[in-house]
């Protein structure tokens, strides 16, 4: 029984066309079991705690701490808000709490049959949507003598290892063939996406990272999710851009992997500069290449020849967009083959102190030189720099005083581009190197 359900992902995932393989794993393993819902979790002697108890492996409140503070809780009540009654209506798709589209990242929308008795759509993304279907482990997971290893093979899924808790995330938070976010959702004024795995993972967390969690499984750095996060986000848009039916609308691509600020900008502003990255001339609507170009500083203490060949193949990308499908097709797979090697080594990495001066270092020599005139990659580097920061905290690199102006000129770096419309790069530019001037 419990092997059945495993063989059969394994099964599934070999059907399909190696690319799709990778984007529909994070889902297909979260849906391999039965879903029995949050209210099978939140009982007060299991999560539902109202205090943490103190002689267990986790809090115990994770059940209150996500329906007060986290908003997954209430993302299928989203769906009965004003703005999301207005999106629906411009896209012609009826009640947005019962439509498919939205259900599939606003909700736990697994399949009818795969729902237990307590299972309740209006739990948003509960439990399940993260840890996978409880069906074969929800009764035995707390046992003595069972262990994490146990879990992962009665369904669990393993959201403490980076790549597949980014691939997780992203499923929803970037879109993957079956779970897709357009340009045309975006058009009926659905919030543009953004997500960094470090960042978000601490958003509003349900979880403490102790060293009870550390005996249980393995080390956390948080500079090495942040890491892992950029490489797997930028395969997950190059599944996308070489998926044929997600990756085009009629005769154009699908803007939605495009850099939005490449075609939503002001006219008068006459801004525009070469970037190394793409190699472009100006009046071409780019990719958004942020997490390339964010999983390209992740390399520069880990391989720097592997950071120059990603460069050099993301210039032949951008410049493949200019020329036909074929030639992107062809390239975006080059790249993805290349990221896909390199995320073991990347994810095995010790990012300890020295490499994060390396990162910071690479960020702002890229800065020098034009790179963040996109609003995405910005935005990608603001977080980066937040993950670093947080790093030298916990490393005692900084404290007191410093640790203080540190903060400060992070939240500096921030309040440039708090505003997609109306940032200046050149004022990043200035923020991001006071930051890395009061770093250690
Ligand atoms: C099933 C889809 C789904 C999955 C999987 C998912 N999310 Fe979300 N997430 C959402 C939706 C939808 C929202 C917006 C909820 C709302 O406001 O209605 C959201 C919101 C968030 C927010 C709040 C953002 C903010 O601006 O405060 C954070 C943080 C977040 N998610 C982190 C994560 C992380 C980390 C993971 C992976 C461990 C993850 N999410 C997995 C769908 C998902
Ligand atoms: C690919 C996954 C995905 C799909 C499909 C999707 N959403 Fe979202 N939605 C998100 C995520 C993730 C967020 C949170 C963004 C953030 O804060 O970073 C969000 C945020 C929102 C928000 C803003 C919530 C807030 O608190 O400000 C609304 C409204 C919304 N979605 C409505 C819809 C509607 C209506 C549909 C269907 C037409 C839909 N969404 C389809 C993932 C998705
Ligand atoms: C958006 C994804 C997401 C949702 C929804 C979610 N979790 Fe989590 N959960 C995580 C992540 C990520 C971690 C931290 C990594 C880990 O320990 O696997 C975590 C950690 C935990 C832990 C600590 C595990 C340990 O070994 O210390 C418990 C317990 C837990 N979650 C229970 C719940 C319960 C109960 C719910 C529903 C009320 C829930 N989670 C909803 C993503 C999620
Ligand atoms: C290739 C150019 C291009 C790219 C890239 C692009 N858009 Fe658009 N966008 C358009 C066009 C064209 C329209 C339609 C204008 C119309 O309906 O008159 C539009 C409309 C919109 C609208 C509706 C505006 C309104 O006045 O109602 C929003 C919101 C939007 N886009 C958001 C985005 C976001 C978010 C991204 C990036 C994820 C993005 N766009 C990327 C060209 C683009």
């Amino acid at each position: 029984m419990k092997r059945g359900g495993f063989v059969l992902i394994v099964i599934l995932s070999a059907l399909l066309p190696a690319v799709t393989a990778v984007a529909s794993s994070a889902a297909s393993a979260i849906e391999a079991h039965k879903h029995l819902g949050v209210a099978s979790c939140s009982n007060s002697v299991c999560h539902g705690a109202s205090q943490p108890f103190r002689d267990s492996n986790v809090q115990q409140n994770e059940f209150a701490i996500w329906q007060e503070f986290d908003p997954h809780a209430k993302a299928w009540q989203t769906l009965g808000s004003d703005a999301s009654k207005a999106i629906a209506r411009k896209l012609g798709i009826g009640d947005p709490a019962s439509a498919k589209v939205c259900l599939d990242c606003h909700a736990d929308s697994i399949a009818s049959d795969m729902r237990g008795e307590r299972f309740q759509l209006s739990d948003g993304v509960g439990c399940e949507s993260c840890h996978g279907g409880s069906e074969l482990w929800l009764n035995a997971h707390a046992d003595k003598g069972v262990t994490h290893e146990d879990n992962l093979k009665n369904g669990m899924y393993p959201t403490d290892q980076p790549i597949a808790r980014a691939r997780l995330c992203l499923s929803c938070h970037m879109g993957t063939a079956d779970r897709m976010i357009t340009h045309r959702i975006m058009g009926a004024g659905h919030p543009r996406l953004s997500f960094e795995l470090d960042t978000f993972t601490w958003l509003h967390p349900h979880y403490k990272i102790g060293e009870a969690w550390t005996k249980r499984k393995g080390e956390w750095n948080g500079v090495r999710d942040w890491a892992v996060g950029q490489g797997v986000a930028a395969e997950n848009l190059l599944e996308l851009v070489t998926d044929d039916k997600a990756g085009w609308r009629g005769i154009f691509p699908e803007l939605v992997l495009f850099d939005c600020h490449a075609c939503h900008k002001l006219m008068s502003g006459k801004q525009w500069g070469p970037r190394q990255g793409t190699g472009l001339g100006p009046g071409v609507v780019r990719l958004n290449d942020s997490n390339i170009l964010m999983f390209r500083h992740v390399l520069a203490p880990v391989d720097k020849a592997a950071a120059a060949r990603v460069l050099e193949q993301t210039r032949a990308l951008h410049k493949a967009t200019t020329q036909s499908r074929e030639a992107t097709y062809a390239a975006a797979r080059r790249l993805h083959a290349t990221i896909d090697g390199l995320l073991p080594t990347v994810a095995a990495f010790n990012f300890g102190p020295e490499s994060l001066d390396v990162i910071l270092a690479s960020i702002e020599a890229d800065a020098e030189r034009g790179e963040y005139s996109d609003y995405a990659a910005a935005e990608q580097v603001a977080m980066a720099a937040q993950s670093v920061v947080v790093a030298f905290e916990n490393d005692g690199k900084v404290g007191g005083e410093k640790a203080e102006q540190l903060r400060n000129r992070l939240d500096a770096l921030y309040a440039t581009i708090k505003n997609e419309d109306s940032w200046s790069s050149k004022n990043f530019r200035s923020a991001l190197a006071a930051l890395r001037a009061a770093a250690p």
